[in-house]
């Protein structure tokens, strides 16, 4: 039987998905070390919608969190979570700010980079994979994975042998709906191992209840490493758990180095936080349930409640039934991007508009012009040519990459961020988030100058 390896995700998708990423440093920091030992392949920790929270919510530097993790995890892989041109922010960025980025990523303490594009156009993510092989780091290459008449087994096949020959180290199947079946993830897996010797790992998540199965089948099939997280932060829109997979998949006689006794205190450590984000209702108990909803409108889960929120909104609820019909309409003229950040705001938003504005397209967001224009890749399928005459007129779509077309960014950003920026990672905060940024900075200052304050008064 042969080996399996775990990603533990606690730190970074089970934070993000249950609690909305807003578990402070100091709360994780004792475990660290007991994570360590565990025997995980990579601890996921960093990227993803941590660095914009620690900014905007938690009064944290992303970057000395990252740090001190590091000076904490002595052995393990810590691994991050990289929109690819996107960074972790919603745009497109000019290719020196994604190559410092990556560097700065890996100096500051980082091992392994998944890299993925919303559309899978791997023009998007060329970038940060060389400069990620450049730094020496691990760039783990994730296709985004969706059903539609223009995704195929054959399709992902073709895309995993470019992945390949780009020189990514390893490849990753990123279910970020939870809607891929267990048969599909065994025809998936065997696919892709048949066509590629890289390592493979599979990420998905419970919120369909889909996930234990199709952990099982893609193991059965061959998939080297398995995203979890530990139970308590474990099901519904999270990981499916790792102290269950351990379980078992070491009773079915498969080659597991994660300790159980170490996960069983890691767990231990969780509950009290768990229980205090319950309590705060920061956990909504949910997120935590299966709905098997996403199966029958393919949607992700969290579409779904951000769908619900914006005709809540507008007291327009009873419509609800009407925009659900009308997402994949949209997703189809859209030529079925999968529904990941940012088309699954792209794609809900104006789901809602075409119907409230009782005429399809009337209103239209920036986000729809700037995709037709081709600012964020090539669509997966065709795009609907009436839309595309109605929006675009006689302007053609870009040929190029879009970030061909941007400026070189870290200069500017270095100047507009001026001496509220103490280094190149405080630059890439503002560059990517300027007024968040700028608002931490000055909150940093402002401490800091308090903290000297109340050390002078007491000494005196
Ligand atoms: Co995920």
């Amino acid at each position: 039987m042969h080996k399996i390896q775990f990603t533990e995700t606690v730190l970074r998708d089970a934070n993000q998905s249950l609690i909305a990423t807003r578990l402070p440093y100091d709360e994780f920091a004792p475990i660290l070390e007991t994570m360590d030992q565990a025997g995980y392949y990579s601890i996921e920790c960093w990227g993803g919608a941590t660095f914009d929270t620690c900014l905007r919510y938690l009064n944290e530097d992303p970057w000395e969190r990252l740090r001190n993790i590091r000076k904490a995890v002595k052995n393990t892989k810590l691994q991050m979570l990289l929109r690819g041109q996107n960074i972790l922010g919603y745009k497109h960025y000019p290719d020196d700010v994604v190559r410092t980025f990556v560097q700065r990523s890996v100096d500051n303490g980082i091992d392994v980079i998944r890299i993925f594009d919303a559309l899978n156009d791997l023009r998007n993510i060329e970038v940060s994979v060389a400069e990620t092989l450049k730094c020496k780091a691990v760039a783990q290459v994730a296709i985004s994975y969706t059903t539609s008449p223009v995704h195929s087994i054959d399709n992902y096949v073709k895309l995993i042998k470019r992945i390949e020959e780009m020189g990514a180290s390893e490849l990753c199947i990123k279910d970020m709906a939870g809607v891929m079946s267990p048969q599909e993830a065994a025809d998936m897996v065997k696919a892709i191992k048949e066509n590629s010797n890289l390592r493979l790992d599979l990420h998905t998540h419970s919120t369909t209840g889909l996930a234990y199965m199709t952990l099982l089948k893609a193991v059965e099939a061959g998939v080297d490493v398995i995203d979890t997280a530990v139970s308590c932060f474990s099901g519904g829109t999270s990981q499916a758990s790792t102290n269950t997979l351990v379980y078992a998949l070491k009773q079915l006689g498969y080659d597991v180095d994660v300790k159980p006794e170490k996960v069983k205190v890691i767990n231990d450590f969780f509950k009290p936080i768990q229980a205090k984000f319950l309590e705060s209702g920061l956990l909504d108990p949910k997120v935590m349930s299966t709905d098997a909803d996403a199966l029958v409108y393919q949607v992700p889960g969290g579409m779904l409640s951000n769908l619900v929120s914006q005709l809540k909104a507008v007291n327009q609820m009873d419509k609800f039934d009407e925009v659900l019909a009308e997402v994949p309409r949209v997703r189809k003229d859209l030529g079925y991007p999968p529904l990941v950040t940012p088309s699954s705001q792209m794609v809900g938003v104006q789901a809602v508009q075409n119907v409230l504005a009782g005429e399809r397209y009337k209103l239209l967001t920036s986000e729809i012009k700037g995709y037709l224009r081709g600012e964020y890749g090539t669509p997966p399928g065709d795009v609907d040519a009436e839309l595309v005459r109605k929006v675009l007129g006689d302007e053609k779509p870009l040929t190029v990459r879009f970030a061909d077309t941007l400026e070189p960014g870290m200069e500017a950003g270095k100047i507009n961020a001026g001496s509220l920026a103490r280094n190149e990672e405080d630059v890439l905060s503002y560059i990517l988030f300027p007024p968040i940024a700028e608002a931490f900075f000055k909150q940093r200052e402002a401490q800091e100058q308090n903290k000297v304050h109340y050390t002078i008064t007491r000494s005196e």
